[in-house]
């Protein structure tokens, strides 16, 4: 038997009723917000990967070359091939540009619960814009996606030119924001003690244990000095807290990826084990590195599967009619098949089954009505139709069998 590969799902169609149901309400609620859906390719230049998104994802990047030698990769996110395709394709767009995404990424990682070398993320990228109301619509549709799941999140928000700037001058700035990322107090301590760095350890450690705190903007301003990225995060807090968004602000959240300039957010959910991160974004400038004019941008996207994973979902039951066909009478069943699916959900034999055999397979299949067609049926225009869930059987012509349905489906 050859398996699929590590790392990777098939989704039956119960899982896919759910996802999908989750998808049009992120999609519903993208398109309230006045964003466009596009769509980029499954591989790129490997190029586009590795000038900026950092040491992790590097490491994780699916890539080949294909037969003309070219390095390409499947991608592991949207945020660097959508910043591309703007670059080439979007001259024209005004701006603000708005565009939302769902798309399968590739990341080879080790896999468990919740991380998979094929996911998919539903995500957003707001293009054009620095302005703090940019981070807060981002941050607020966000919210609304997630608010709407009934999913119970955290949202932190934090701001990676602030920890830039405190560990300014630092050797191993971007390791060390790593080591924060994770929250790894002890190995912050012992790196910054080894590099003689007594004064910034001090201050990393004081905002790390004031997460939360509603002076930390105070305490970060202390030791920043007066700093326009300080009041741009207070803008977007204040308007988070005028629209009634709860969250926390955390000035150690680095993210994983080496793009980000501005203010960062991460949402974690409960319940999902080690890897309880559901949505991470922020606010970044990637297009001068593609050749383009530099464009202020921020984004985000979701973790379509972790989500998919919480969701409670339970569907809608649609009514289905098995059609019996008597040995001999196909053709008519076919036709009558092909009327009844102008308005319901209709099986038919294909198996060449013998009429107590359809009918057993119309109850294990879950069916509500079967519905015969043979020589009687066609000689009276009559239809035996038993109704699978009750037992009862009746006769009754086609129009009033499909006027029973819709009375029934309205009642
Ligand atoms: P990211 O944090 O790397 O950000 O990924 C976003 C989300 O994708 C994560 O929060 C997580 O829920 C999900 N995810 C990541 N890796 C896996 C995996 N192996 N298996 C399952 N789920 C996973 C980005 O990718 C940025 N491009 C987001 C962004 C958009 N920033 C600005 N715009």
């Amino acid at each position: 038997m050859i398996s699929k590969p590590r790392g990777t799902r098939d989704f039956l169609p119960d899982e896919m009723r759910k996802r999908r149901t989750l998808e049009r309400m992120f999609r519903d609620i993208a398109e309230r917000y006045g964003y466009g859906e596009v769509k980029t390719p499954v591989f790129e230049h490997l190029e586009l990967f590795t000038i900026k998104s950092g040491e992790g994802i590097i490491g994780e990047i699916y890539n080949f070359k294909d037969k003309g030698g070219r390095d390409l990769a499947l991608r592991p996110e949207l945020t660097a091939p959508v910043t591309r395709m703007v670059i080439e394709e979007c001259h024209s767009i005004p701006r603000p540009i708005r565009f939302y995404y769902f798309d399968n990424c590739f990341r080879y990682e080790r896999p468990q619960k919740g991380r998979y070398r094929e996911f998919w993320q539903f995500g957003v990228e707001l293009i054009g814009s620095d302005s703090p109301l940019a981070d807060v619509e981002v941050i607020s549709l966000a919210h609304t996606m997630l608010d709407k799941t009934g999913i119970e999140f955290d949202l932190n928000i934090g701001h990676v030119g602030i920890l830039r700037d405190i560990l300014s001058g630092v050797e191993g700035k971007n390791h060390i924001m790593r080591l924060i990322d994770k929250k790894d107090r002890a190995g912050v301590e012992d790196y910054l003690r080894k590099t003689g760095k007594d004064e910034v350890l001090e201050k990393v450690t004081s905002l790390m244990d004031m997460s939360g705190s509603a002076e930390i903007l105070d305490e970060a301003r202390r030791f920043t000095g007066d700093s326009d990225k300080i009041d741009h995060l207070k803008t977007v807090a204040e308007h988070l807290h005028n629209l009634e968004i709860e969250f926390t602000i955390d000035l150690g959240i680095a993210r994983g990826l080496d793009y980000y300039t501005g203010v960062v957010f991460e949402a974690y959910a409960e319940g999902l084990g080690a890897q309880n991160q559901i949505c991470g974004g922020g606010s970044y400038r990637l297009a001068h590195l593609f050749g383009g004019r530099d464009i202020p941008s921020t984004g985000f996207a979701l973790g379509f599967d972790r989500i998919a994973e919480l969701f409670e979902y339970s569907p809608e039951k649609k009514l289905m009619i098995a059609i019996i066909s008597v040995p001999g009478f196909e053709k008519h069943a076919l036709k009558l098949a092909s009327k009844l699916r102008e308005r319901f959900c209709v099986i038919t034999d294909v198996m060449e089954r013998s009429v107590k055999n359809q009918f057993s397979h119309a109850s294990s299949a879950g069916c509500d009505y079967a519905v015969v067609v043979g020589r009687k049926e066609i000689e009276t225009g009559e239809l035996t139709i038993k109704n699978l869930n009750t037992g009862e059987q009746y006769l009754m012509t086609p129009e009033r069998f499909i006027d029973s349905l819709i009375q029934s489906a309205s009642e």
